[in-house]
């Protein structure tokens, strides 16, 4: 084993859209875990966009990193060193760690990987985060029923591509936005989306989506704001449900954009709009984290991992989820695994 590990600290708060200037890759001691953790070798960690959050000061749905903290976020890895009768060493966990090659988990808060079940990258999509956000949103907050029709934006990502499929187990008709026609094509062709939009190659959204969605849209689930969501708000159906998972297309902003305000379409249709926080859902986690795993297992969610290798790339990885680089989960491969 090195004696050494690289992990990655942010280095300057961003303006607006965040550079590899913001990030400082270091050398470090492997640390020694404390009483209850676990020193994980790294063989993925998860870029995500709530990260965005965390590097400046102000408000966001996370807690802000200070300048020169440890990046920290999903990992997945093999346990080296076991302080915990939970794990021992040689298992596979996933859990909260660093931007590193080493990192140390509090072992009650980690939770076991079975590649026997999925390949280990799913377990930072799929079968991690992603997977219980697209779960709980849906089904706790979007509601669907059999015959109504679900819109999702960032369809193609780790969560929207997950929400699509559950919502076409429940009998919808399901339609996306994304950023490709290689998208696109995926949504329909490999998930059972029954339409898909380009938002990139389409000039008018409303009109696109009054032609994907002719009985108007009964639950949307919002990864991305802006003028997606703006035309997303003039089809929602009698009692259609919101909710706001996520607003990429803001998170660089360096004001609040305002313009025509959108509030009035909720009225007629007395709609339901409703943020959506994953770690409310933590006391159900191990539900999701059931049913999501026997769907994978049985060849009935697919899932699909983008993986940028190296550690040294692992802010391009993350800076690439602002311009789309990534279909399904944004993965960094720190160090390939033999499971
Ligand atoms: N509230 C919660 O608890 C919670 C939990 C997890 C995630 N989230 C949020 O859910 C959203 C999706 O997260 P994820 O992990 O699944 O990310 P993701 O969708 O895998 O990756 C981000 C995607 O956003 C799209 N995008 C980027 N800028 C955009 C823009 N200006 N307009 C439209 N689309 C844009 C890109 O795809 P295109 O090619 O389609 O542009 C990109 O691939 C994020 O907003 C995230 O913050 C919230």
């Amino acid at each position: 084993m090195q004696d050494t590990t690289r992990e990655w600290h942010l280095a300057k708060r961003p303006q607006g859209e965040p550079d590899l200037d913001c990030f400082e890759l270091q050398a470090t001691d492997i640390p020694a875990p404390a009483a209850g953790e676990l020193l994980v070798h790294v063989n993925y960690l998860s870029v995500d966009p709530y990260m965005r959050g965390r590097m400046s000061a102000g408000e966001s749905y996370a807690e802000p990193w200070e300048i020169g903290d440890l990046l920290k976020g999903g990992i997945v890895g093999e346990v080296i060193e076991s302080n915990s009768d939970r794990y021992s060493v040689g298992d596979l966990v996933t859990g909260e760690g660093g931007w590193a090659e080493y990192s140390c988990l509090d072992a009650d808060a980690a939770a076991p990987v079975d590649p026997s079940v999925a390949d280990l990258p799913a377990y930072l999509g799929v079968l991690g985060m992603p997977g219980r956000t697209a779960y709980f949103g849906l089904l706790d907050i979007g509601e669907p029923k059999p015959g109504e029709t679900v819109v999702v934006s960032g369809a193609a990502g780790a969560v929207g591509s997950v929400v699509g499929q559950i919502a076409k187990f429940n009998g919808c008709r399901v339609v996306g936005f994304a950023g490709s026609d290689a998208k696109t094509a995926w949504l329909t062709e490999d998930l059972g989306f029954d339409a898909a939009i380009n938002y990139k190659s389409t000039d008018d959204y409303a009109d696109a989506l009054s032609t994907a969605a002719p009985d108007g849209v009964d639950v949307y689930f919002d990864n991305v704001g802006g003028p997606i969501t703006d035309a997303v708000f003039e089809l929602l159906n009698l009692d259609a449900r919101v909710a706001v998972c996520g607003q990429i297309a803001h998170y660089n902003a360096e004001s609040v954009p305002t313009g025509p305000r959108k509030l009035p379409q909720m009225i007629a249709p007395r709609a339901r709009v409703q943020g959506l926080l994953v770690s409310d859902y933590a006391p159900r986690f191990e539900t999701a984290a059931e049913q999501l795993s026997a769907w994978v297992d049985a060849g009935k969610l697919v899932h699909r991992e983008t993986i940028v290798e190296g550690i040294e790339n692992a802010p391009d990885a993350f800076l690439g989820l602002f311009s789309g680089e990534n279909i399904g989960k944004q993965v960094v491969e720190v160090a390939a695994s033999d499971s």
